[in-house]
């Protein structure tokens, strides 16, 4: 299959090459306007963009946006885009939910922030404690925010200074977390910028789904919390084997050490997440991404024993700042959204359609992978589907990375956008929103089918 020395996917680097080269100019042509205003990046930004991810779209420059609704997108050039990728997960539930769009126009005349509960925060409390099963809840702004004040009190009860991770994990800009396993041993992730610290100090690492090693490591006595999603969707998916979550909830509860189940990817299993859905009994949980329909939110719970473990440090621990909160965090507008999403996106019949129509893509790309007879396979939890350019199922972090294909998967992504799809840019996602339709879904499959045919042929 391959047509030179180097390939990835089981496909030749020239091929890959000669396909994200043509398919480059075809994206470029169709968007005069887009290129223009464009330019060579957008004045008065350093790199040209608001936020540097957004140079890291495989497309020769990024899509300007004129507006999105439901599972759509459509640019300035006015190309349509069915949009699979839906802000990586901060969209999940489709772009402006109208319940939410009504509620933020509600909340929009009647302040925006103020540093104070409103009638909405009366019933989230316990929209959340019934959803999700743990009783005392906090809200913040991302699930970077979420994570860092969660490990935090997990630190202050346990009185330990580590916490675990799995290789390849993801748990956004959560300093302690960026750490890999390079050759056996504990390294900082590359690339970090300004980062002096060695973080491996007080993080240990071991790989996802590797019992014996998740128990040594816990043997120290002096990790705090495990933090982990319960299945790894940040690098290539890795979904747990059977009996690993029970090995993991046994072992952090005999070793005195807290389990943080962070579903902000895995919330597309279903309403209460994947914890709900398998019966996980974290200690901490956090959410964030969508779970205010594109408001920037997240929330962290605590179980009874951890809001107890908590109140007691509070009421014993120096007087001063706890180091936790952001003034913008717990604002009306989140509230307003949050419990809409809650109320009126987040249910069971959404989710239903939802996971019917992941569960077609998932067969139509896999129908699609073994028609033409490629290395790869694809993978899906609930709304969440994933194809991967190598064999599976990958068993962790380690195999994931190296499953990644790079220069495959941009020629591959440029590919499906000028086949009106979008899909993730870091890696193949796909996300299945309450608007996505099944027309959206086959015309998904049948351009994969096309590129997947013009790279094999
Ligand atoms: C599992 C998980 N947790 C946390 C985050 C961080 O989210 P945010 O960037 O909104 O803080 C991410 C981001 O991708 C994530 O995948």
């Amino acid at each position: 299959m391959g047509s030179s020395g180097h390939s990835e996917g089981g496909i030749g680097s020239a091929r890959i090459k000669a396909l994200r080269a043509a398919e480059a100019e075809i994206f470029r042509r169709a968007r005069p306007k887009s290129e223009a205003a464009f330019g060579k990046g957008i004045t008065g930004f350093f790199g040209g963009v608001p936020m540097h991810w957004m140079n890291d779209w495989p497309t020769p420059f990024p899509i300007v946006v004129e507006r999105a609704s439901g599972a759509t997108i459509r640019d300035v050039d006015g190309n349509r885009l069915e949009d699979f990728c839906l802000g990586d997960t901060g969209s999940m539930f489709g772009h402006s939910p109208p319940p939410v769009a009504r509620a933020i126009k509600r909340q929009a005349g009647r302040g925006l922030t103020y540093m104070l509960p409103d009638e909405d925060t009366l019933v989230l409390g316990k929209l959340l404690s019934d959803r999700f099963g743990l009783p005392e809840w906090q809200i913040a702004t991302t699930a970077t925010d979420a994570n860092r004040f969660a490990l935090r009190v997990a630190r202050a009860i346990t009185n330990r200074p580590k916490i675990l991770v799995f290789n390849g994990c993801y748990h956004g800009s959560v300093d302690e977390t960026m750490v890999r396993l390079v050759n056996g041993r504990a390294a900082n992730r590359p690339g970090l910028a300004g980062e002096f610290r060695d973080l491996t100090e007080n993080t240990r690492i071991v790989e996802f789904n590797d019992v014996a090693a998740l128990a040594k490591a816990l043997a120290h006595g002096d990790v705090a919390c495990v933090i982990t999603e319960p299945v790894l969707t940040n690098s290539c998916m890795v979904m747990p084997e059977q009996g690993f979550h029970a090995a993991l909830r046994r072992l952090t509860r005999e070793a005195g050490t807290l389990l943080l189940i962070d579903e902000t990817h895995t919330i597309s299993t279903g309403p209460g997440g994947y914890t709900k859905r398998f019966g996980l009994k974290p200690d901490l949980f956090v959410l964030g991404k969508p779970v205010a329909g594109g408001v920037p939110a997240s929330v962290w719970g605590m179980s009874a024993d951890v809001a107890r473990r908590y109140r007691a440090y509070n009421r014993a621990k120096e007087a001063g700042y706890s180091g936790m909160g952001t003034t913008l965090s717990a604002n009306p507008l989140q509230f307003a959204a949050m419990r809409a999403t809650l109320e009126d996106v987040m249910t069971d019949a959404n989710y239903a359609h939802m996971e019917r129509l992941a569960q077609r893509l998932e067969v139509g790309l896999s129908a699609a992978i073994r028609a033409h007879a490629l290395p790869w396979h694809v993978c899906r939890v609930g709304a969440r589907v994933e194809f991967i350019c190598a064999k599976g199922p990958l068993r962790n972090g380690g195999e994931a990375e190296a499953a990644h294909a790079p220069a495959l998967e941009a020629a591959i992504h440029v590919a499906l956008v000028n086949r009106g799809v979008l899909i993730a840019p870091f890696h193949n996602m796909m996300l299945v929103s309450p608007a996505t339709t099944g027309r959206q879904v086959d015309r998904l499959v049948r351009a994969f089918g096309e590129v997947a045919g013009r790279l094999a042929a």
